[in-house]
């Protein structure tokens, strides 16, 4: 009888377009009978609810997943998976250069002072043990070490998929920190909400580029099918972004962890494949 397998999907997201990725995966897992934890990451969470479902030790693949806001995943994901965001150390050490100082005097963040001198803010843990490794930062690479697939969804209205690249890479090293072997990315166009968000056929502002007064928007060309439908162009980047994350991403998103689930976890021995192959879909 084969291994009962698990997959931990972690995504933060504001319209919902993220959401759709992550139930595309969980569906594609559960195709072969893997149980399949999601949970949704948000800035603030019952830590205490949370923590018992979120042990990487636990799964055999992770999945993390955000939209790209102003060039960067959201701001849950690098409260929860950055050593030190959003904690004034930019601000603190900026202050101390302007100042004259050479150092500041840092409390030790790890481990904590004997006899519990320092309050802790509590996090959440994604290891059971070894979490922080010797010091913050470091990895204990004897640990388990599940497989990851990052994922996200995105406008790329300027230039397309050169725009998720960062996005990605982020989510990837926030998963190889805490020894994840990350052999799967997803990337796909999400419908944008407000002014970029446009209907087919809807025409954007245009400026002029010498002095930034409107000026009149052209007719889209519209593209004609075999089958005999049609769509007209979009005036950003992503054609049809109106209807993104569609059913050909969700062909994609399905696919890519099929294929993943079968090369690393259907072997001859049932243990997990020798960590190799990759498995990328961005566009
Ligand atoms: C306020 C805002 C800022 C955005 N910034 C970017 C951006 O910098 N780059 C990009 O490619 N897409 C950007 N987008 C588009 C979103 O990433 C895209 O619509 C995504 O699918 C939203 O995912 P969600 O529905 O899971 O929140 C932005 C969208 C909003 C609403």
């Amino acid at each position: 009888m084969a291994k009962q397998r698990r997959a931990l999907i972690l995504y933060a997201t504001m319209t919902k377009n993220t959401e759709k990725i992550a139930r595309w995966f969980q569906e594609s897992f559960e195709a072969y009978k893997w149980e399949v934890t999601s949970i949704r990451m948000k800035n603030t969470m019952d830590i205490d609810a949370v923590q018992p479902l979120v042990y990487f030790d636990d799964y055999d693949v992770i999945c993390l997943g955000s939209p790209i806001v102003a060039g960067y995943p959201l701001k849950a994901i690098s409260k929860h998976f950055s050593l030190g965001a959003h904690s004034g150390l930019e601000e603190k050490t900026t202050e101390t250069v302007e100042s004259g100082a050479e150092s500041y005097t840092q409390e030790p963040m790890w481990p904590p002072p004997e006899g519990g001198g320092m309050q802790m803010p509590k996090e959440l843990q994604w290891r059971r043990s070894g979490n922080r490794g010797p010091y913050p930062g470091a990895i204990y690479q004897h640990q388990f070490k599940p497989l990851g697939i990052v994922f996200t969804t995105y406008g790329g209205g300027f230039y397309g998929s050169d725009e998720c690249l960062a996005t990605l890479e982020v989510l990837k090293l926030y998963l190889q920190l805490n020894n994840v072997a990350v052999v799967g990315r997803f990337a796909c166009c999400g419908k944008e909400f407000g002014p970029a968000g446009l209907k087919p056929g809807e025409k954007p502002m245009f400026n002029n580029a010498e002095d930034g007064t409107p000026m009149p928007v052209p007719e889209a060309e519209v593209y004609e099918m075999a089958d005999g439908t049609s769509f007209p162009a979009t005036y950003f980047f992503h054609a049809r972004m109106w209807d993104k994350p569609g059913p050909r991403d969700e062909a994609k998103a399905k696919a890519l962890v099929a294929d993943l689930v079968e090369d690393y976890f259907c072997t001859v021995s049932g243990e997990r494949n020798m960590v190799g192959s990759q498995y990328i879909s961005i566009s």
